[in-house]
């Protein structure tokens, strides 16, 4: 009796454990985790990481391979380095890993992750997706707007050509020109002044100087992301500069709402003319499953302006730089065109299925340049198996889409500039092939790579097909630099100046 008496708080204590165990999902209390570099209390593997963290990061994966986990302060980071490894975290496992982490650069540059890059998965997102999918890049409105791209384009080489022999940045006349399209299609007019006397809320070089520094900002390594404690001293000053830019590009996009409200009110019944006047009209569906609020709308407006403009520029400043580095690559593309375009006329958005050799090297300067050498960083909502590793909820996934375009194991001479490598076999680079992920693959994927792909390819054929592309006095190709200026999107260090000197018939400029 007495051992009964004993025994039953014994039982309890069995039955309640029984319970939590049920409860309290199991946890893997010895984990198989990737290899990766020994971190540092406080710091984990910081130390390892310089100015330009995705050469970093493919040094180290030389040393721990495709898949290698490193801790970034207290938290898990996993870096893909390899195809394979990148397939199993965007594909195989895409939507345990299609989240996004709540990075400081999201909530000040973002409206509090309120833009489609950094909302976190689930029904924001997927609704914003919807709408951009929709309202932005499906193949009639992207059409509709072709006139605009050819009248942009049509000024921008214009103005190159008064500029002919002069010195000139191309950088700044690709924003210019990929600023004034977007704006068109999205704004409905630019709302920026290009000159002295015309009067505007901002002017041109103010503007493209916000945007370049809101890609410079989220694609910097905040300390107080990864070490909280740290975060209300700001060591590096990102967050106060985040939040300065913030006030600046939210004056700029309050005028531009508040201009559509005026006209929307001014001419009732109007049916919406672009993407700005769409988003409100959605702002005001009761039915919509999460409701659009103003900052929302300006989230979207600033995602879509962001996301038009510096990917086609720099992918075009990328691909400049290697073709004039390899003139032959030059020649054969002149010839190319000569041949298929002819001396009378320029190059069209619907001409590109005749020009495989300017394809072929966009898709090699892009393979050596990607323009997210990173990604967006994806983020897991829960544990998951990948590559026989166990990878926990909440972990940062960086995919090195730097290293993997230099894959030896994909790629014949990965460190050399060979565009015939994508004539004699068809590579696909939207997202089926892992050796090549410009744009990402699944759920995450860029939505905007059509319209980025007819800007940047009618951009550079037509750069080349209207101009001859001197470097200046004193220059040989070999001086030009390669090297890298990492952000979001990773620019050239120095940016080119070359001479452009017209090679049609001037009554085409
Ligand atoms: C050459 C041009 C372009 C390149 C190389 C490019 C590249 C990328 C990459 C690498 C990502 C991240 C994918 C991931 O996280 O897995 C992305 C996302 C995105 N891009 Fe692009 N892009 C280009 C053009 C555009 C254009 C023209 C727009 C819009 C006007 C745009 C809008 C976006 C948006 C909204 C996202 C976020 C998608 C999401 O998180 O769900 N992109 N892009």
């Amino acid at each position: 009796m007495e051992i009964s008496w004993l025994l039953l708080p014994l039982v309890y204590i069995i039955a309640a454990l029984a319970l939590i165990s049920k409860i309290i999902p199991k946890q893997n209390l010895n984990p198989k985790l990737p290899p990766g570099p020994k971190p540092w209390p406080l710091i984990g593997n910081f130390n390892l990481i310089g100015s330009i963290p995705h050469q970093s990061l493919h040094f180290l994966s030389q040393k721990y391979g495709g898949i290698m986990l490193l801790k970034f302060g207290k938290f898990p980071v996993v870096v893909a380095s390899s195809p394979e490894i990148a397939k199993q975290f965007l594909k195989i496992h895409d939507t345990v890993f299609a989240s996004r982490p709540a990075l400081a650069a999201g909530k000040y540059l973002s409206y509090n992750y309120s833009d489609m890059s950094f909302a976190p998965y689930g029904p924001y997102w997927r609704q914003t997706r919807k709408i951009f999918l929709s309202e932005v890049f499906n193949a009639r409105k992207l059409e509709s707007f072709e006139h605009v791209r050819m009248e942009e384009m049509h000024n921008f080489l214009s103005h190159l050509c008064s500029l002919s022999g002069k010195r000139v940045v191309l950088r700044d006349h690709l924003m210019r020109f990929t600023l004034s399209s977007i704006s068109r299609i999205v704004l409905g007019y630019k709302y920026f002044s290009e000159s002295e006397h015309e009067k505007s809320i901002i002017k041109l070089d103010e503007l493209i100087g916000l945007l370049d520094e809101w890609f410079f900002l989220t694609g910097v390594f905040n300390i107080g992301d990864w070490i909280p404690w740290l975060n209300f001293l700001d060591l590096q000053g990102y967050v106060k500069k985040m939040k300065d830019l913030r006030k600046k590009l939210d004056r700029f996009l309050n005028h531009v709402i508040d201009d559509h409200l005026d006209r929307r009110n001014e001419e009732k019944g109007l049916n919406s003319k672009d993407v700005v006047d769409k988003l409100l009209q959605l702002a005001e569906d009761p039915n919509l499953e999460v409701k659009l609020t103003r900052d929302c709308v300006k989230a979207l407006v600033q995602n879509l302006l962001l996301g038009g403009i510096d990917t086609s520029a720099t992918t075009v400043e990328w691909t400049i730089h290697e073709i004039l580095r390899h003139p032959c690559v030059l020649q054969r593309a002149k010839e190319e065109l000569d041949r298929v375009i002819g001396r009378n006329r320029w190059v069209e958005e619907n001409d590109f299925s005749q020009l495989p050799y300017i394809d072929a090297i966009i898709m090699e300067s892009i393979r050596l340049h990607p323009l997210a050498t990173l990604l967006a960083p994806h983020y897991s909502v829960e544990d998951c198996k990948v590559a026989g590793y166990d990878i926990s909820k909440g972990t940062m996934v960086l995919i090195n889409t730097w290293s993997i375009g230099r894959d030896p194991t994909s790629w014949d001479k990965p460190e050399e500039f060979l565009p015939e490598r994508f004539l004699s076999k068809e590579i696909d680079m939207l997202g089926s092939n892992f050796a090549l992920l410009p744009f990402g693959s699944g759920r995450r994927r860029c939505p905007g790579y059509n319209l980025g792909l007819n800007v940047v390819r009618t951009t550079l054929a037509n750069l080349l097909h209207g101009f001859e592309l001197k470097l200046v006095e004193g220059m040989n190709s070999e001086d030009i630099c390669v090297k890298e200026e990492y952000g979001l999107t990773t620019h050239p260090k120095e940016p080119l100046e070359i001479i452009l000197e017209p090679t049609l018939s001037f009554d085409l400029y």
